[in-house]
């Protein structure tokens, strides 16, 4: 009776739950309205110039920022990540664009990228707003992965940056040089069983710019789809851009869950873009950098499993009262016990109704007061 109980009242918390989590959104849809003034940032990142990935080790000598102390991309070792409770679930508002907005998507010799309006934002996670700038993609080829940060040594297939800038500064241009201004979202991509149709909406298109600073227009669609559903799981560290200048201006996130592409989508990227005449554009990722005592944050208990598992069917009540209870337990319970309450009383009031109604009961209404009962019983 009170292991249903507990899991009646678990279901209705998530309920509410749930609710709350969508007036979350509602405000999020304020925000984007509010960023609708702003000016139409400029691209900016990997911009055409004349360094390569085979000379990714000498950047330095051309781009002294290369050199620095706070270089990116870095490995991740989640034995060494501090868990900060601080770090809130990252929040996007107006990364949903329709069809007839129309966005640039280019091949420019390093990457392609997708300029993105600046109408979407991060509203949360992060102690000031950031709007967006572009997004880009780094990948390895038919016979390695190509991501740029690795975690705990791995490497994965392809890696995606969604690039912010902070909304003090007028322009990317004059945020990309400041300390805190950029935002990067970056993503791990892997091969999975299905065609991902938002990372579609991008892989569709690169054979019409196949060649080295062509670019065409696309379709708008859900940008957050290339995200990670879950966004409160996360790594953040100080660190800077992964191409020349290298400038150490971005604050990372780097999320926790991976996205999926299927074997021909991961395929299409890796071999269909070719830079400087007819070379293949592959392997666009820099190695780790040293940390340099930076230290990474997570968002979670890395050390610990995240989640606990239930208790089984099998478990009695006596060895349910030797596990520690939390907070969120206390008030699931107190929670069951007023629904059990309130289910008590009114499964009396039925029987009291009953017997003083017995004889005059139709058959119409002792169903209705069945179906009741029912729908307390599977709630
Ligand atoms: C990043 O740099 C800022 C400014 O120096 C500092 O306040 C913050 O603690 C740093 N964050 C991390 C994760 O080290
Ligand atoms: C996610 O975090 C877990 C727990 O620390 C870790 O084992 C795993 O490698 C992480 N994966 C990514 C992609 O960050
Ligand atoms: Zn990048």
């Amino acid at each position: 009776m009170s292991r249903a109980v507990l899991r009646v009242s678990l279901l209705l918390l998530a309920a509410l739950g749930r609710a709350g989590a969508g007036s979350e959104q509602d405000q999020d849809q304020e925000h984007e309205h509010g960023g609708e003034d702003s000016p139409h940032p400029r691209q900016k990142g990997p911009g055409r110039s004349h360094w390569s990935y085979e000379d990714k080790d000498h950047w330095g000598m051309d781009y002294v920022n290369c050199d620095g102390t706070a270089q990116s991309p870095i490995n991740i070792d989640t034995s060494k990540t501090i868990f900060s409770p601080q770090l809130r679930p990252i929040q996007l508002s107006g990364y949903s664009l329709p069809a007839n907005e129309k966005l640039r998507l280019k091949n420019n010799g390093h990457t392609v990228f997708l300029d993105l309006p600046g109408s979407l934002a991060i509203t949360g996670g992060y102690a000031q707003q950031y709007r967006a700038a572009q997004l880009h993609l780094h990948w390895g080829s038919q016979s390695g992965p190509g991501s740029e940060h690795t975690v705990n040594g791995h490497r994965f297939a392809a890696e995606i940056h969604v690039v912010h800038y902070n909304t003090k500064y007028a322009s990317i241009q004059e945020a990309i040089k400041q300390p805190d201004g950029l935002a990067v979202l970056g993503a791990f991509l892997e091969v999975g069983p299905r065609e991902n149709p938002y990372y579609q909406e991008i892989l569709e298109h690169l054979y019409n710019i196949e060649r080295e600073d062509e670019e065409v227009l696309v379709p708008g669609f859900n940008i957050a789809g290339l995200l990670p559903d879950n966004l409160k799981l996360y790594f953040h560290y100080n660190g800077s851009l992964t191409t020349p200048p290298c400038y150490q201006s971005v604050k990372w996130t780097v999320f926790n869950q991976t996205m999926m592409i299927s074997n021909a989508q991961m395929s299409m990227l890796v071999t269909a873009l070719k830079y400087d005449g007819s070379e293949p554009l592959q392997n666009n990722y820099r190695l780790a950098q040293d940390l340099h005592g930076r230290q990474v944050l997570a968002s979670f208990q890395t050390t610990l499993p995240s989640t606990k598992p239930l208790p089984s069917d099998s478990d009695d009540s006596a060895a349910a009262g030797h596990s520690s209870f939390h907070p969120g337990d206390v008030l699931a319970v107190l929670f069951g016990v007023l629904f059990a309450a309130t289910a008590l009383a009114f499964l009396l009031y039925i029987y009291k109704h009953r017997s003083q109604n017995a004889r005059l009961d139709s058959p119409t209404k002792s169903k209705v007061i069945y179906t009741a009962a029912a729908t307390e019983n599977t709630a």
